[in-house]
This record gives C-alpha cells, sequence and structure tokens, in this order.
C-alpha cells in the first residue's frame, strides 16, 4: 500500500526538469540527498543557522534544512553540483585564495558569494562580513574568504 505522507512534486533541477516522490517530512536536504544523490548541500546545524546547506531556490538562496521539500513542487532549484565541469570566478578565487581547509562549508559559502555579488558588485569587507553573517566556517578560513570574495567581485567586474 502506497504510503499516505508520500507525495510527487515535479520542479527543475540544475536545469533539467525533475520528478521526485518524497515524504511529507523530507526537507529540500533531504530532497537532494536522497532522491537525486547531490550532496553539495550539507546537513549541519539543521537550523537554519550555518548556511551548509544553502540551495538556491526561485534564484535566491536558502536554508536547505528548513525548507520543506513540499514546497518546491513547480519550484527551480540550483545546488553547487550545477555545471560540475567548469568552475565559475567565485569557485576560481576561492581555491585561488586558499579560502577553505576541509570544504565543508564551501558550496554555501559558493552560492552566497555569488548572490552577494550580483547585489553589491563592489563589497566592502564590513559589507562581506554583514552580507556572509548566516554561513560559518568551523576552520576559521574567513580572512582567505573575504579575500576571494573581494577577488571574484574584482574579476566579475572587469570581465
Ligand atoms: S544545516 Fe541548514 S543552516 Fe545549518
Ligand atoms: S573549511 Fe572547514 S568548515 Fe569551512
Amino acid at each position: 500500500m502506497k504510503d499516505v505522507m508520500t507525495q510527487t512534486i515535479d520542479f527543475t533541477l540544475n536545469g533539467k526538469a525533475v520528478s521526485a516522490e518524497i515524504q511529507g517530512h523530507w526537507t529540500l536536504v533531504d530532497l537532494l540527498q536522497q532522491g537525486f544523490d547531490l550532496y553539495g548541500a550539507r546537513q549541519s546545524c539543521g537550523q537554519g543557522l550555518c548556511g551548509c546547506c544553502t540551495v538556491v531556490l526561485n534564484g535566491k538562496p536558502v536554508s536547505g534544512c528548513l525548507f520543506l521539500a513540499a514546497l518546491a513542487d513547480g519550484a527551480t532549484i540550483e545546488t553547487i553540483e550545477k555545471d560540475e565541469e567548469t568552475l565559475d570566478p567565485v569557485q576560481e578565487a576561492f581555491i585561488e585564495a586558499g579560502a577553505f581547509q576541509c570544504g565543508f562549508c564551501t558550496p554555501g559559502f559558493v552560492l552566497m558569494t555569488r548572490q552577494l555579488i550580483a547585489e553589491i558588485p563592489e563589497p566592502s569587507e564590513e559589507e562581506i562580513r554583514v552580507y556572509l553573517t548566516g554561513n560559518l566556517c568551523r576552520c576559521g578560513t574567513y580572512p582567505q574568504i573575504i579575500e576571494a570574495v573581494q577577488k571574484a567581485a574584482a574579476r566579475m567586474r572587469a570581465a
């Protein structure tokens, strides 16, 4: 007998139209990990405090640990796995600046940095700190992250 708590949702994932059978309690992180083997959005705090679970929903970064998968029916979702074959200026800058150690937080920082630069093309250090306040790096690579954001922003302004 079909579980009454399951439902099928249709959405766009990294540019492809997909469907998934989900359970009612699933979050976006559950949907990506259990439904599609995508682990770039990581569950850490589970409370919307660390940014490790960031995904881009309808063009805006959200905490995937808080957002119910059922609400993504008809939505567009992008994850760090989009365009895996190429690096964008933000990813290049993070690598060049050494803006990570374990890398657990990095997908969330990269996705938030893309949005930051889209909104603030020439961010000051203070603006970067404020904008990325919802992303935590337990390895403490904040100086390198700020350097990477400014490097990526400069490169994107010049492009
Ligand atoms: S796991 Fe979602 S914000 Fe920390
Ligand atoms: S690089 Fe390890 S948590 Fe940020």
